[in-house]
């Protein structure tokens, strides 16, 4: 990808300056528009040559049975696939009776470039029939941020050189055929016409199809109107059958002439709603973005990121690509989340159909920290998400044989999604993930409402769980056995110190929480006996320790396994999981991602700084990376070590996991969690960002040699925060709010309206570099 010579590095933008067939897939991840309600990705305009045609609706899935060769009590029985809904982003293009496909005839130019400030993908290019008319198209897309339902393309083409006859059919096609599916089991199983026809309508200029899921039996609903300008004689016609509706417009164009079609397109989708209502919302939705026209959706687009880019901008000079990769992953990750609106955030944004569509852990423990500093509605938003899903994950916890609530390890509605134990429900410790989010939210924000409405019933649930899943043991310490932590080359293992840690910290929370919310305590039927019951099992929370070797083990025993032959393993053998069985991973000492090392980051009170340097040594050479969600944790763990050169290879490696394509499957979607952790390398790494329960925000930042200046604006408790760090120190500014005290390498920084604050950066402590397994070391820069 931004490897090949296609693509430039440039600060606000993805430039891809030729279209390369062998990189289309990618492309049309790294060029997905989204909103997180809508999903486009960046197919071309006229539908082919396609890598994956994908328009997603958050939510919008279709139910398949999960076959066992052999059944078993609790396993999930019916799986949930993420759907290709009626794709509203076609326009075909006739130029003198051929189709415009750039695979035939002289493409003369081909650019396409995903402004960040704008919000927009445009593309432009220059074609030459294989009968020799040639013609340029420029379009404009974007999916609104401003307007939840809409989505809007502008097309245009310009005959050149010589007259030309061109038709262009703008259309709403349902059932499109997806190519053969993948047999990666990360990839999605993709399901052949998943949309029964339930209406079609083509009216003048405007175009409706509704559908419905077969099993889910949730309805679907697009609508287009078009603004057309041309030369006079410039006609326009509609027609739809059940899966296509199409408004074809015809005109002869001199040269220089151009024949304009902007687009609206509104998608609306629900699992209750009647057919003549899901018609009406989304006609209503098309009239409310025809009033604001193409340039007033234009113009709100930009002025919505001009602000989030206000709050949340990370500024790195010394690296131009690492400035681009987290712009671009912030962009992302805005994306995902912006109008997700009590919907999931899932694995692959609504960027492609990876991992089904799921939702994991992810969301909680990669994408909601950004959002929480950058734009913290989200925050509120996916987390109310997961409070609606409160009854499945109930019913998941009584199946299950424990109280309070289960929540899935992967779903899209709430149930769960998994059809393997060790790597699924075992890995129980989603539900800290979420009480996690919770209290950092509350913590960022201040938002007591909804902590009283959301937060106290998301804390109670999960703190029930842990404390039926875990048990006192004779000598009263408590123990949470048989689960799976963060790595899933372990499973199913006793006293997890990841899980441990942020099971003690859920169960402490939840006892606050109800101090604080004494009427929600008594809805929700907490009694003093019950809270006193977290208090005591958090404070016995055992935390596995080997003295011989002087460090954490990941989970009880793990220090005692042997370790995997990194030296017998060839490099085309990772990740391990495609090539070697699960039974041998399990146990030996491999790590897939960081586990313990991400425990030292969440719950970084719990350590100090000699272990964490030496828990960083020991699980270094172990960790293998198998996941896109390990860097971005070792880079932060590795630069609070003093590893700074570490940490900037590991920075680099999160940051250009799809610009790069590094796991070789971006063409599945992109990779939110660890573009979310470009953020958290640079932030919470190089920047030290961590925070407390006293509500405050401490910063222990350092650079890399490479980098000569790193700055980032934060929202904190209604303040705006801009932190600006060289080589030898760091300049605090309150941009807005009232003062606040911060700490600078432990120590307390006031702030107020007057002026920034400049404290020195003290140099860090030299150790040796920890070894990664052979054939895994990060690619130093
Ligand atoms: C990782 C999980 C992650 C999932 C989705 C897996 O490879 O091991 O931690 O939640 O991918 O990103």
């Amino acid at each position: 990808m931004i490897t090949d010579r296609s693509y430039a590095v440039e600060p606000w933008c993805v430039r891809e300056t030729r279209l390369n067939l062998d990189v289309l897939a990618q492309s049309e991840s790294v060029f997905a528009l989204s909103n997180g309600h809508i999903g486009w990705r960046g197919n071309l305009d006229e539908g082919e040559p396609h890598g994956l045609p994908g328009t997603y609706l958050n939510g919008v899935h279709e139910l398949h049975p999960l076959p066992y060769a052999e059944a078993g009590y609790g396993y999930p029985e019916s799986g949930q696939t993420v759907i290709n809904v009626t794709n509203g982003k076609i326009l075909r293009l006739l130029v003198d009776d051929e189709p415009f496909d750039l695979r035939y005839g002289r493409l003369v130019s081909h650019e396409r470039v995903l402004d960040l400030r704008r919000g927009v993908l445009e593309r432009t290019c220059e074609w030459t029939s294989p009968a020799g008319s040639t013609v340029r198209v420029r379009s404009t897309r974007l999916v609104s941020l401003t307007q939840r339902a809409i989505a809007a393309i502008a097309y245009e083409v310009e005959a050149v050189g010589s007259r030309s006859r061109v038709v262009i059919q703008s259309e709403l096609v349902a059932n499109e055929s997806l190519p053969e599916p993948d047999t990666d089991p990360r990839a999605a199983r993709a399901l052949k016409s998943p949309l029964e026809p339930e209406e079609d309508v083509a009216v003048g200029q405007r175009l409706r199809l509704v559908h419905r899921t077969r099993r889910s039996g949730l309805r679907v609903a697009v609508a287009a109107d078009h603004t057309v300008t041309g030369p006079e004689r410039t006609t326009t016609g509609s027609e739809s059958n059940v899966d296509v509706a199409r408004l074809t417009v015809t005109s002869v164009l001199e040269p220089g002439e151009t024949l304009r079609v902007e687009k609206l397109v509104a998608h609306g989708w629900s699992g209750a709603r009647s057919r003549p209502a899901m018609s009406d919302q989304v006609e209503a939705a098309l009239a409310a973005a025809g009033h604001s026209g193409w340039q007033g959706l234009l113009d709100d687009q930009r002025a919505c990121l001009d602000d989030f880019w206000a709050g949340a901008d990370v500024e790195v000079d010394g690296d131009e690509e690492i400035q681009q990769a987290v712009r671009f992953a912030l962009f992302h990750v805005l994306q995902a989340g912006a109008r997700a609106e009590r919907r999931a955030i899932p694995a692959k944004g609504l960027t492609g159909s990876g991992y089904d569509g799921h939702a994991f852990w992810d969301t909680e423990t990669f994408v909601l920290p950004v959002l929480a500093y950058t734009a913290p509605g989200a925050v509120a938003e996916a987390l109310r998400w997961r409070q609606a899903t409160l009854d499945a994950a109930r019913e998941r916890a009584t199946q299950l044989g424990l109280s309070g609530a289960a929540f899935p390890w992967r779903t899209i509605e709430g149930s769960e999604g998994s059809a393997y134990w060790p790597a699924g429900t075992a890995a129980f410790h989603v539900n800290a993930d979420i009480a996690d989010a919770v209290v950092r939210y509350v913590a960022a924000t201040g938002d007591t409402d909804f902590e009283r409405d959301t937060g106290v019933e998301l804390l109670v649930e999960t703190a029930r769980l842990w404390r039926s899943l875990g048990h006192h043991d004779a000598h009263g310490v408590f123990h949470i056995d048989g689960v799976t932590g963060p790595d899933e080359y372990s499973a199913v293992a006793d006293d997890n110190t990841y899980t441990n840690l942020m099971a003690r910290a859920n169960l402490l929370s939840a006892a606050e929480a109800v101090e604080r919310h004494p009427g929600e305590a008594a809805r929700l039927g907490v009694d003093e006996e019950e809270s006193a019951a977290w208090r005591d099992a958090a404070a016995a929370v055992h935390i596995p320790y080997n003295d011989e070797l002087g460090v954490h083990e990941q989970h009880a025993g793990f220090t005692r396994y042997q370790r995997w032959d990194f030296d017998g393993t060839r490099p085309g053998q990772y990740p391990l999981l495609l090539h070697f069985p699960y039974f041998d991973l399990y146990r030996k000492q491999v790590v897939k991602q960081a586990d313990l090392v991400l425990a030292m980051y969440t719950c970084g009170d719990f350590f100090d700084e000699e272990q964490v340097a030496r828990n960083f040594a020991y699980y270094e050479p172990l960790t293998v990376r198998d996941s896109s969600l390990s860097a971005c944790c070792q880079a932060v763990v590795a630069a609070q070590a003093g590893h700074l050169r570490l940490a900037y290879a590991y920075t680099a490696e999160a940051a250009l996991m799809d610009l790069a394509d590094l796991e070789q499957n971006t063409r599945d979607g992109l990779h939110i969690a660890s573009l979310a952790g470009t953020w958290m390398a640079l932030v919470a790494g190089f920047g030290g960002l961590r925070r407390d329960g006293d509500r405050t925000l401490y910063f222990s930042p350092r650079l890399p040699e490479a980098f000569s200046r790193l700055a980032f604006s934060l929202q904190f408790l209604g303040r705006r925060l801009h932190v600006e760090v060289g080589p030898d120190k760091a300049t605090y500014t309150l941009l807005s709010g009232p003062p606040l005290t911060i700490a600078h390498h432990g120590m307390p920084v006031h702030l107020n309206g007057d002026g920034p604050a400049v404290r020195p950066v003290p140099a860090a402590p030299v150790r040796p570099e920890p070894e990664q397994p052979r054939h895994r070391r990060p690619h130093v820069r």
